[in-house]
């Protein structure tokens, strides 16, 4: 027998600034690798309807701010008229379904390759240290170090890509600061080298993202600005010695712009896709950030829910379950099984498979 909506702290309803959700659980940023040539496909209209409930969130996957900031296969970017066409139904089919769409926005800095650069010049990093080629299968290329005279470049791309995700018809944007993508290149000791205003102490390691952010937040307003960060994680050799100083220094620094979000990776997921035991918390973090804190990694039912009851996280994130069970809503108000994923087709260029043919659950709705 069906369960009444609302039985379970992860269905019940929460207002997050001026949007009103009707309950806790996220689709968070999930790259697909099928927009091909950096544009959005059409196929992504169904891929993401299919994920969308009536005042639920969805975070679109990790969208190129400018052409230096791809280092994967066929992500999508929103630096370009025909990118913001492009995404424009897709958000309009989340809309009509009730959901509330924000936009990830990403430079990967280091994590690239000649190949992946305008005129096969080098990435762009904190650093001029690369990440070790085949790292990942990947084949990443020596970065050039970011003048200081650069800095303002990027982050107007992230203003104007924060722009073009509003025209494009997105609630908001989530500033990618996780993952060891370029903003974490600049906050972490173990790859931010400088000397400079942008590298040294904590407050100096965190200045690029913040200005990143200040300049998202007067372009289109804090109520549609949302921050993603991973201090514990340990991805793409981008590690920081204290990673309790430097979450807690930016959910502080963050309370400074009126963030509409705060959304942190758990520290058990040090490494991509691999649950570890931790000592840490996010608790530090949650309470010092006075805006809506979405926590991911790791989650299933019982501790999602347990992390809402307790009062740990406003929100949860999501990632793998829902990526393969697009009813994932419906599967956990219901307590029903969900569909494993399927990592050999994550990232492949398929317009369907492991995509869109997800099964939903077979239930009277
Ligand atoms: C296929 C795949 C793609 C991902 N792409 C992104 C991304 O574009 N941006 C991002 O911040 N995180 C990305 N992540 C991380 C997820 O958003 C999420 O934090 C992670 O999967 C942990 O949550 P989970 O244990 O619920 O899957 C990706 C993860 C997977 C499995």
């Amino acid at each position: 027998m069906a369960a009444k909506p609302n039985s379970i702290p992860l269905l019940t309803p929460y207002k997050m600034g001026n949007f009103n959700l009707s309950h806790r659980i996220v689709l968070p940023p999930l790259t697909r690798s099928r927009s091909y040539g950096n544009i959005p496909q059409p196929h992504a209209v169904l891929y993401y309807s299919q994920r969308t409930t009536p005042g639920g969130l969805l975070i679109a996957e990790a969208t190129g701010i400018s052409n230096t900031a791809q280092g994967y296969p066929e992500t999508p970017g929103i630096w370009t008229r025909e990118q913001v066409e492009a995404w424009k139904p897709i958000v309009d089919a989340v809309h009509e379904k009730g959901g509330v769409f924000f936009c990830q926005i990403w430079h990967v800095g280091r994590v690239s390759s000649y190949s992946y650069q305008p005129n096969g010049e080098a990435p762009m990093s904190s650093t001029d240290k690369g990440v070790t080629p085949g790292l990942d299968g990947g084949d990443w290329s020596p970065p050039h170090r970011l003048r200081v005279d650069e800095i303002p470049h990027i982050v107007n791309d992230f203003r104007l890509a924060a722009r073009n995700a509003i025209e494009a018809g997105f609630d908001g944007v989530e500033v990618h600061g996780a993952h060891g993508y370029l903003i974490d290149q600049f906050m972490k000791d173990q790859v931010n080298d400088r000397t400079d205003e942008y590298g040294g102490s904590l407050e100096k390691r965190c200045c690029f993202a913040l200005e990143v952010v200040e300049a998202v937040v007067n372009e289109i307003g804090a109520d549609r600005v949302g921050m993603r960060l991973s201090p514990f994680a340990d991805y793409m050799e981008t590690a920081d010695s204290d990673p309790n100083a430097l979450g807690l220094y930016m959910a502080n620094a963050l309370n400074n712009y009126g963030l509409v979000y705060l959304h942190v990776i758990e520290p058990r997921m040090v490494r991509m896709g691999d649950k570890l035991e931790s000592p840490h918390s996010l608790f530090t973090m949650r309470k010092a950030f006075k805006g809506t804190f979405i926590a991911a990694g790791g989650y299933r039912r019982d501790d999602g829910d347990k992390a809402i009851e307790e009062g740990y996280a406003d929100l949860i994130a999501y990632g793998r379950v829902f990526l393969a069970n697009p009813d994932l809503p419906r599967r956990l108000e219901l307590n029903a099984p969900l569909n494993k994923y399927d990592r050999n087709t994550f990232y492949i260029p398929d317009p369907v498979v492991g995509y869109t043919d997800y099964p939903f659950l077979e239930v009277p709705a």
